[in-house]
């Protein structure tokens, strides 16, 4: 379909649209005037049926992010369905109320299918959480957070080539619940914001333009026991932040959500990049060796090379998305990631209809927490090792295979696990092969990110690893070592204060150099669930795997 998000000509989108064929009406809220999916309402104990019928010309197949449901209603990408053909999910709402979403996870364009419009959010709801005196109706809010770049003709633009298939697609326009410049009139009083980072692989540092701190009252599995406060908050792909914010105090002001400047995780050519202002010249610097190596990438890619993946790869989307300008073109139009700008403007310029649930509650529910007491492998954590091949990011070493699971990977059903997120390739062994700031390292960075990576910058990405199934609880994080081998440390104090490892999770942000240690439980279902990197690019490329469970 078209929608109108710029001035100008409509834009192409594929998006998706639902009704309600039997049970409560009011389960399916469309959002007028965006590609956004309508947002689903589900109740914990629900019994919910859901059949997808694909309309679009390619292959697809939808999953249910954050939902504990059946391997068969998951959305593996092996169960992606052909045009006009349908598929029919059966679950029961397991989840805690919360803010979860939808999306395709078809394979190897789980990222273009995305980026053209297909996602939109699912709110389940429980007996608890609604004795929990927060902020209802017009004041609880939705912002999903995406970026998108434009052709002339106001159609996207979308490429996962060359050095995008590394950093990730970053537009040039920040979208808040598909509207560019987002702006609304709030109310004196406070609100309730289900933050969804919707994006394809941007980071976002939230903070108040106001110097107010941040008060996080949920994360991807629903509420916290208590509010925690941040000075700004990290929030990478796939995740979810529940803010509550009091508007009160800023009568007649407005009030930003930004983004602010971050650094430290990126591959330090990257830095360099975006701290230049991330103009042409600094672009063109860097992609330099890129520039060349593009160029010859497109051929090899119409011979089919390129290790059989960037010259096979399909790219499903609205006509014209892939547009023609290139990705070191498209690279070169992007709002660089760790970079400072606004997300939203909230003028506060309305009378409250009401002042119920105002205050913010000192306690919000119980959370059960899980211990080290209940996992099976107390002193052997189960590995999710962050790796390469070439410039494509691995797990586990691998890549991703429909049906494969090495045994580290098969987990017996109704058991709960200790998992260890970490970087491989982590010590000695780069140390000699490329000393960090060393001439040999800075040469090779400088065949550009179109070209030959070096160890060095392929390890100081972050990545958003998302595990299916159960949501996990954060244990233990070991912070990157001080002049380590990720060039981090140092920008990982940019970050540090804004990660919440309080609630329960589905999907953490790994830093660079960073080892996480979570404890998940693999329950009541038999089957595969996949455990992917939510950089979408990275996901399309070698990074997921599935987890089996038997
Ligand atoms: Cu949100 Cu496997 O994805
Ligand atoms: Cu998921
Ligand atoms: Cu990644």
């Amino acid at each position: 379909g078209k929608v109108q998000i710029l001035p100008g000509p409509a834009t192409r989108v594929w998006r998706y649209t639902a009704r309600v064929v039997k049970g409560d009406p009011d389960a399916v809220i469309p959002i007028p005037d965006t590609y956004l999916g309508p947002i689903l309402k589900f109740r914990k104990g629900q019994r919910v049926r859901i059949t997808l019928h694909n309309r679009l010309p390619a292959k697809f197949i939808t999953h249910w992010h954050g939902m504990h449901v059946p391997f068969e209603a998951d959305g593996h990408p092996s169960y992606a369905i052909d045009p006009e053909e349908t598929y029919v999910y059966e679950f029961t709402v397991e989840n805690r109320a919360g803010t979860y979403w939808y999306h395709p996870h078809t394979n190897m364009v789980t990222g273009a299918q995305a980026y053209s419009g297909l996602a939109g959010l699912i709110l389940v709801e429980d007996d608890e959480e609604n004795e929990v005196p927060l902020p209802r109706g017009e004041y609880d809010l939705p912002l999903v957070l995406q970026d998108r770049t434009f052709d002339e003709t106001n159609q996207l633009l979308y490429d996962r080539r060359g050095p995008i298939a590394m950093l990730g697609f970053l537009g040039e326009k920040i979208l808040v619940n598909g509207h560019p410049d987002f702006t609304l009139n709030v109310a004196s009083r406070s609100y309730r914001f289900r933050v969804l980072n919707g994006s394809n692989s941007r980071i976002y540092k939230l903070a108040w333009s106001d110097g107010d701190s941040i008060t996080v009252i949920g994360t991807d599995g629903g509420l916290l026991e208590r509010p925690v406060t941040r000075p700004y908050l990290m929030i990478g792909p796939g995740e979810r932040y529940e803010l509550w914010r009091d508007f009160s105090k800023s009568k007649g002001k407005e009030v930003r959500l930004e983004s602010q400047e971050y650094h430290g995780i990126m591959p330090p050519l990257y830095e360099r990049f975006r701290r230049s202002g991330g103009s042409m010249m600094g672009m063109g610097g860097m992609m330099g060796g890129g520039m060349g190596r593009g160029g010859r990438m497109g051929s090899m890619g119409q011979r089919g090379g390129m290790g059989g993946m960037m010259g096979t790869q399909t790219i499903s989307g609205p006509e014209g998305m892939m547009g023609t300008i290139g990705p070191m073109m498209l690279m070169a139009r992007h709002i660089p990631q760790g970079s400072h700008f606004t997300i939203a403007r909230f003028r506060v310029t309305e009378k409250p209809r009401t002042l119920d649930n105002q205050e913010l509650p000192a306690k919000l529910r119980p959370l059960p927490q899980l211990s080290l007491d209940d996992v099976v492998n107390p002193d052997k954590p189960r590995p999710i090792a962050i790796g390469n091949h070439g410039r494509q990011f691995t797990l586990n070493g691998q890549a991703f295979s429909m049906t494969g699971a090495l045994p580290i990977e098969t987990f017996p059903v109704n058991t709960i696990h200790l998992m260890e997120i970490f970087h491989e390739h982590g010590g000695m062994e780069m140390e000699g092969e490329h000393g960090g700031e060393s001439e040999h390292g800075s040469r090779q960075s400088m065949q550009g990110m179109g070209g030959g990576m070096s160890m060095a910058m392929m390890m100081a990405m972050v990545h958003p690893i998302h595990l299916h199934g159960h949501y996990f609880q954060i244990v233990r994080r070991t912070p990157p070592e001080a002049g380590g081998m990720h060039g981090s440390s140092e920008g990982y104090e940019t970050v540090k204060d804004g990660l919440v490892d309080e609630g329960y999770q589905d999907t953490v942000l790994a830093m660079a150099g960073e080892r996480i240690q979570l404890i998940k439980p693999f329950d009541k279902y038999k089957g595969l669930f996949l455990y992917h990197c939510h950089n979408l690019e990275h996901e399309d490329g070698e990074m997921m795997r599935n987890f089996k469970v038997v």
